[in-house]
């Protein structure tokens, strides 16, 4: 908290659709979560969509994006967004290499289950580019703090 966001390029729907997540929230408030996997059990019936059916709510509390991100590839986030209905509501970001995941100091080490390092479950409050709240799930995976509807 009081930290800026990485100044790291992610991808979304495609690995030349580069978005530096520290230029995306420079002015307003926004929302980052992560999650360990695209299309886990927890991470399809539970954290996304909590988000996907609270965005309007958090848009209406002065939220102007909410950004899902997970350490999988551009095509994969994207369909996992279709198929989440997430399209308008949050966008999805594939930290391909892990580098959001790695400045955030946000590293999960899933290889024995998913095949490789990945991101903590967490959720983040951006405002104008500083992070004014972090929610860490404390075994990493667990669905607790980070869920939506503990942001506010
Ligand atoms: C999940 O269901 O969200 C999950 C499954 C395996 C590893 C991490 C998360």
């Amino acid at each position: 908290v009081g930290n800026e966001v990485p100044n790291v390029d992610v991808f979304e729907g495609a690995p030349d659709k580069k978005v530096n997540l520290r230029e995306a929230t420079q002015s307003g408030k926004f929302v980052i979560f992560g999650v360990p996997g695209a299309f886990t059990p927890g991470c399809s019936k539970t954290h996304l969509p909590g988000y996907v059916k609270m965005a309007d709510t958090l848009k209406g509390k002065g939220v102007s994006e909410i950004f899902c991100l997970s350490v999988n590839d551009p095509f994969v986030m994207a369909a996992w967004g279709e198929n989440q209905e997430a399209t308008g509501k949050v966008r999805m970001m594939a930290d391909t290499c892990g580098e959001f995941t790695k400045a955030a100091g946000l590293e999960l080490d899933l290889s024995a289950v998913l095949g490789s390092v990945r991101c903590k479950r967490f959720s983040m409050l951006v405002e104008d580019g500083k992070v004014s709240k972090m929610l860490v799930e404390p075994d990493g995976t667990g669905l607790t703090c980070s869920l939506a509807e503990n942001l506010f």
